[in-house]
């Protein structure tokens, strides 16, 4: 019984930070994201009756500091009474340092582990399992540019475009390729309990929802870079501001902003947006990507710069 599944990292526009409900990890907020096509995680899941523990490989190393997460996601996929799983995980860009790896990652685990378990779930249904474990993950189980919504007890994933109906490249400035310090999980917990803005953050959310659905209903390309710059460093006021303060950002970070600015003030249509990590992800059109990759490799500090469209939700991949 083993399966193996494929799914990309997505990056929010109009960001995901805060928990309603911390045991069931459902967000305070809805979201939308871009997923992406060219950075993946491959994931691998064997079932082996009998065995006694699961154990979980990254790129080939194992990795038992990140295995109660997984064992947990294949509990709820599974059941409790399950066999124990072979886990192995590998993906083609640095992981756990802000560029989104456990969104690819738990959206890969819950598509494999329901394939090798031979269990049936409809799209969305993987998307609530895959966000019990990571919020993120649950939009990794789409394409295109998606709208998680908040739906009484669970979440619910609207398509607002595919990926082929508006071809954005996002080019991503690395600017520190190791583990963040303090996970999102945790910053946002710290974030709700003490930042000053968090009750304003929450209550501006819908506002900025509908702008930029709107601005992707019409392709507005300047209306939803507005919008997801002013929502990203919102959120990145809420952490400043929380006790004790998380930045995340580095030099680099900003003096990529700068080259953002630079960009656009020679009017190209190029927006920013950050995570819970230093890199810096530039969306913009195709025709620009190669100015925007160019700028942001000779920004001080950039250590690589990895560029990629937008791509296909989670599935399952053939066993090599
Ligand atoms: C800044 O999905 O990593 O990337 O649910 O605790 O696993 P958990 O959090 P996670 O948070 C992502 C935060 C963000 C914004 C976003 O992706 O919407």
């Amino acid at each position: 019984m083993q399966a193996a599944a494929r799914a990309q990292p997505n990056i929010a526009l109009i960001k995901y930070w805060g928990k309603r409900d911390t045991a069931r990890n459902l967000p305070a907020v809805g979201s939308i994201s871009v997923t992406l096509a060219d950075l993946y995680t491959d994931m691998t899941v064997e079932l082996e009756d009998g065995r006694g523990e699961d154990s979980l490989t990254v790129n080939d190393v194992a990795a038992p500091d990140l295995l109660p997460r997984v064992s947990l996601c294949l509990d709820s996929v599974l059941g409790d009474g399950r066999p124990a799983a072979v886990v192995r995980s590998s993906s083609n860009f640095p992981i756990a340092a802000g560029l989104a790896s456990s969104a690819s990652a738990f959206a890969a685990l819950v598509v494999a582990a329901t394939e090798a378990g031979a269990r049936d779930f409809s799209q969305e249904e993987l998307a609530n399992l895959a966000g019990r474990t990571s919020g993120s993950a649950a939009r990794s189980l789409f394409g295109g540019i998606v709208e998680l919504h908040n739906d009484h007890d669970r979440v619910r994933i609207d398509t607002l475009l595919a990926a082929e109906d508006w071809p954005l490249r996002v080019v991503i400035a690395v600017t520190e390729p190791g583990r963040k310090a303090v996970s999102s999980g945790e910053a946002m917990e710290i974030s709700r309990k003490t930042s000053p803005h968090y009750q304003r953050w929450l209550a501006d959310q819908a506002y900025d929802l509908t702008v930029a659905r709107d601005a992707v209903a019409a392709r507005d390309f300047n209306r939803l870079g507005q919008i997801a710059e002013h929502n990203c460093l919102k959120m990145h006021t809420l952490m400043w501001a929380s006790q004790p303060p998380m930045v995340y950002w580095n030099e680099a970070t900003l003096a990529c902003l700068y080259t953002v600015r630079d960009l656009q003030a020679a009017a190209s249509p190029v927006f920013f947006t950050v995570d819970a990590g230093p890199q810096v992800k530039v969306i913009c059109l195709d025709e620009n990507e190669a100015a925007v990759r160019d700028a942001l490799a000779s920004t001080p500090g950039v250590s690589d710069v990895l560029v990629s469209g937008l791509g296909e939700g989670a599935r399952p991949v053939t066993v090599s």
